[in-house]
């Protein structure tokens, strides 16, 4: 049997079912004979309603921010799913603002180290090199690609920046005077870089910025919220949620 503290760092939680969902959703997929476009353009055949919901869960923040000034700033990119959910939705929904840029902090080689409390949860061997993904080439290619379709794309709308954030968030505020947050998404799920990534970014937000987060009150995950009421406090943050969204915590700055 599994223990609980076996849980996998990704998909931990499925069941048989879900599992076995990805196989026969894949043998459906190569068993079309179309065009493998004419099967993307027809997506949420083969997509898990999971993944429809975290595409409508960034939907809904990204709503909450375009009345406010700033860029966005993904902290931890994986395979950028994200970051790129962030640059479509920003030429579908404001074509024409081409000062919001979409900053992805991440190490492109999983996480560079893990601290005691990140292995206080119920994924007690989350270790070094964990949710490794080597994204960024591609998604470099897929954000130019973007660009070249969209309104105004001659002005690059994607920076990622690599290396442990731990050290590239410091530098980067540092270097980046002009920096304005509208929505600042937490992602890396430890502790250290979190901590890190609030105390440099949240000076640099307005009234009215969203500071969403994707692992709080996940026992999967203490570090995060562990970082977050460290740096915030969790009286100081209004902390709501969407409806149909199990994951996402966000607070709009007061
Ligand atoms: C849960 S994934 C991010 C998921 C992503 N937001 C998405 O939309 O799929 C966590 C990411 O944080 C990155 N990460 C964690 N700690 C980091 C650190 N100290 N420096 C840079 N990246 C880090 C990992 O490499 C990993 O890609």
């Amino acid at each position: 049997m599994t223990q609980a503290s076996d849980k996998a760092v990704e998909g931990g939680f499925r069941t048989g079912a879900e599992r076995e969902e990805a196989t026969r959703l894949k043998a459906c997929f190569d068993r079309n004979p179309e065009a493998w476009e004419k099967k993307l353009e027809n997506f949420p055949k083969y997509v898990r309603r999971q993944n429809l919901t975290r595409f409508l869960a960034l939907y809904e923040i990204y709503k909450r921010i375009l009345p406010v000034k700033g860029s966005i700033v993904e902290c931890g990119v994986f395979r950028g799913f994200g970051t790129m959910t962030w640059a479509k939705l920003s030429a579908i929904l404001e074509p024409v603002n081409l000062t919001r840029r979409i900053y992805g902090f991440d190490s492109f080689a999983g996480f560079p180290s893990v601290g005691a409390i990140d292995n206080a949860g119920i994924a007690a061997h989350v270790k070094a090199g964990d949710l490794y993904a080597d994204s960024e080439a591609e998604l470099r290619e897929l954000a130019a690609i973007n660009d070249s379709t969209r309104y105004l794309g001659h002005i690059p709308k994607v920076n990622l920046i690599r290396g442990d954030a731990t050290h590239t968030i410091p530098k980067f505020v540092e270097s980046t005077p002009h920096l304005l947050i509208s929505l600042l998404f937490m992602d890396f799920d430890l502790f250290e870089p979190t901590k890190v990534a609030l105390q440099h970014f949240l000076p640099r937000m307005p009234k009215g910025a969203v500071l969403a987060f994707d692992e709080l009150d996940n026992p999967l995950w203490p570090g995060e919220t562990a970082a977050m009421l460290e740096v915030c406090g969790a009286a100081n943050l209004r902390i709501e949620r969407l409806e149909f969204d199990p994951y996402i915590g966000f607070a709009v700055i007061e």
